[in-house]
């Protein structure tokens, strides 16, 4: 084992999406790292699509973890430093002893304490102060054409930054599949997805609402 393999194999995981387990960085604790699952590995993606779609695209382009780091460099890019409020930097991938997983930072309170999921938050109370911080979040990603695969409920993150405002953070699910990547040329196109995404995530964030 090299020094620099980040060792996981023996830690617990903090948090686990359908594709993805979320580990703290053994050697920071203000970083996350995540490991993609073997369902959602690209070959495992790429299996699932038709086979003309196989031919044309390359394996790449079914790598959620690349899509990410690409997607983070073309906001910070086109938004600048602002973009950290919306969305935690991220840092690219390294090695560990579970295989490649992808550094970002962990969205904790100015406190330390560990973000809340907006699901969660929902079920604690979901009040005018936390619908503002959503709001904002919403604004961010209409504004700047955030595209999103996934914008949705458990990829909104809240935490009190040093200030003490409320702040919501998308954690995953930006970046998108589309096979010609508008977005990145032009904000207009990346707007028109935004508002697509924005649509979708009102129509969860209402049956959230209703279901609890
Ligand atoms: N940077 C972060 N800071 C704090 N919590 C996070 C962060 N990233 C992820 N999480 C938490 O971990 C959960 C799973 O992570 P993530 O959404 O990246 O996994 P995934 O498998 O890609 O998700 P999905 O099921 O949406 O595909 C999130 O829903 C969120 O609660
Ligand atoms: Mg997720």
């Amino acid at each position: 084992m090299t020094a620099s393999l980040l060792a996981l194999a023996s830690a617990t995981p903090l948090y686990e999406g359908n594709n993805r387990v979320c580990y703290l960085h053994p050697r920071d604790p203000s970083l996350l790292v995540k490991i993609i699952k073997p369902s959602a590995e690209p070959h495992a993606l790429r299996r699932r699509t038709r086979k003309f779609q196989r031919r044309l695209l390359p394996l790449r382009h079914y790598d959620i973890q690349d899509r990410e780091i690409r997607a983070y460099r073309v906001l910070l890019r086109r938004v600048g430093p602002e973009v950290e409020t919306f969305i935690p930097p991220v840092h690219g991938m390294v090695q560990s002893d579970l295989g490649p997983c992808l550094v970002t930072d962990f969205v904790r309170g100015a406190d330390g304490a560990p973000g809340i999921a907006l699901p969660d938050l929902i079920r604690q109370g979901y009040d005018a102060e936390a619908m503002e911080s959503v709001e904002r979040l919403r604004r961010f990603v209409l504004d700047k054409g955030v595209a999103a695969c996934d914008f949705s409920p458990p990829n909104v993150v809240f935490a009190r930054n040093a200030a003490g405002m409320l702040e919501a953070k998308l954690v995953d699910g930006f970046g998108n599949t589309d096979y010609i990547p508008g977005w990145q040329w032009s904000l207009s196109i990346a707007r028109r997805g935004a508002r697509r995404a924005v649509r979708k995530f009102d129509r969860k964030l209402a049956l959230l609402m209703e279901e609890r």
